[in-house]
This record gives C-alpha cells, structure tokens and sequence, in this order.
C-alpha cells in the first residue's frame, strides 16, 4: 500500500553502518533515493551505494561525508543534496554515539558534551536544514533516533541518556510547529539492538545473559526491526502520526523486573 517512497529524497545520518544502514537500503528497496550520510569508513558506504545504484537510474544513492555535530558541514551537505535532487524529503537523524562509560561525577566535560553535540545538536541541526527545505515545499518526514533511554536512566551514560531525552522533546517541538506546514516529525526509541555501537555488550557471554535479562521478548533487536519501523513512519501509512516517539524494544521500558512479582 502506501510503504512506497517511490523517488522520494532521503538523507540517513551515520547510514553506512548499524541502524542506519539497515534503514538506508530498506528505503532504496522501498524505490527512494538515498543519501548515506557518514564519519568514518567511506569504503562502506561506496560499497553501498554501488549496490543500491545497480540496475537503477543513476544516483539513486549518494554517499556525502560530514560531521552532524558541526553545523557548516551540515549546512554543505544539504547543499550537496540540493545539487543531487534538489531537495529532501526524508531526513533520518539516525547519527550517534554511546559515548564513554562514567558515572555522572567522573566524567569528563569534553566527552559529555561531544555525546550531547552529536546526538542532540546534530539532529538539530540537520532537522533545521531539512526543516527550510520541507516547510517551504509543504511536505517532508524527520524521524529521529531516540533510545529507550529516552525514559529509562541509565547508569555510565548520562549524556547518552540525556541527550536522548533532549531528541524526544525536540521532536515533540518541532512536531507542533511544523504540523500547519505539512511537515511530520516522529521519533523511534530502540531498545538492544544487535549493532557495532553495542559489541562489547552482546559479544561477551556475561553481558548478553544480563541484557537478555533486560527484554521481555526475550532476544536482541535487528537493525532491520528498525528499519521496517523506519519505512512505515516515513510513508504515507503514518500520515497522521506526527510528535510521537515508537518504542521498538522488544519491550524492554516494561520495567521487566518487576514481570515476577514485586
Ligand atoms: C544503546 C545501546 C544499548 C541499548 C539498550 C541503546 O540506545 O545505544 O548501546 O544496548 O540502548 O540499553
């Protein structure tokens, strides 16, 4: 039905690796043009393109390098994009970090806040370049990568933990403003999802055991549980589905602790 982004202008932050990956080419399957925005490894995200690219009109797949936390190599990269398509009609702020593991009074200002630069400011400021493009056209989608800690705390990451909450009210904000001009803005909270960012967790027997602990379904996510998520808010199936957050999670903001008795 409506899952079809045919020829729509998708732009996925950190889309050669993880999440954004999956979401990057469940688009392109989907018939979007998809630019994979990335910091790091740029053979992966060429790689992807060419794949995508295959068999397709030329430049269904762009891949363009910038750093979401500075705001003039977003600002170049939308005009990238301009140059490319002439506009946008997707944003996915999916860009971010866990960033280092402390507690609150041990933790570094620098890495504080490059976690909160990248995962709050950079979905800003991609979202304001999408934004002018969208409201003038009348139409265009934001989905922006929460977490579930969005609502759950979470002990080491409190700059993860915050800037996600930030991303949940950001989007809420944004939602309401845009609305009158067509422009929907929604947010996906994913719980443990089996990705590069939480390796260390799920490829150590110990911790996977706790975090299975942690998940009322019993198993990790897969970017692709994301991804399918990502393509039903970017269609026009959600149509009227604006300011929200999706909890995909496996239901892991249960409070799965208590799924025994209290
Ligand atoms: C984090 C992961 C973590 C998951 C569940 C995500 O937002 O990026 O590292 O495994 O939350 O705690």
């Amino acid at each position: 039905m409506e899952m079809d982004l045919k020829d729509k202008r998708a732009l996925v932050t950190g889309g050669n690796s993880g999440i954004g990956k999956a979401i990057a080419e469940a688009f392109a399957a989907a018939g979007a043009r998809v630019a994979i925005n990335y910091v790091a490894h740029p053979e992966a995200a060429k790689t992807m393109c060419t794949a995508i690219n295959r068999g397709r009109r030329e430049e269904s797949a762009i891949a363009i390098e910038a750093d979401v936390s500075d705001p003039s190599a977003v600002e170049a990269m939308f005009a990238e994009v301009d140059t490319h398509w002439n506009g946008v009609d997707i944003l996915v702020n999916n860009a971010g970090i866990d960033g280092a593991r402390n507690v609150g009074w041990e933790a570094e200002p620098d890495a504080w806040r490059k976690t909160v630069e990248i995962n709050l400011f950079g979905a800003f400021y991609c979202a304001r370049e999408a934004m002018r493009r969208m409201v003038a056209q009348k139409q265009g989608v934001v989905i922006n990568m929460s977490s579930v800690h969005e609502v759950i705390p979470w002990g080491g990451y409190s700059a993860y933990a915050a800037s996600k909450a930030g991303v949940s009210m950001l989007t809420k904000t944004l939602a309401q403003e845009a609305g009158e001009h067509g422009v929907r803005v929604v947010a996906i909270a994913p719980g443990a999802v089996k990705t590069p960012i939480n390796r260390s967790v799920w490829s150590d027997q110990k911790g996977l055991a706790d975090l299975l602990d942690k998940i009322p379904a019993g198993d990790l996510g897969l970017p692709e549980d994301i991804a399918r998520m990502a393509l039903m808010l970017a269609s026009d199936a959600s149509r009227y589905v604006t300011g929200t957050t999706v909890f995909v999670d496996g239901g892991m903001t249960l409070y799965p602790s208590f799924r025994h008795g209290g």
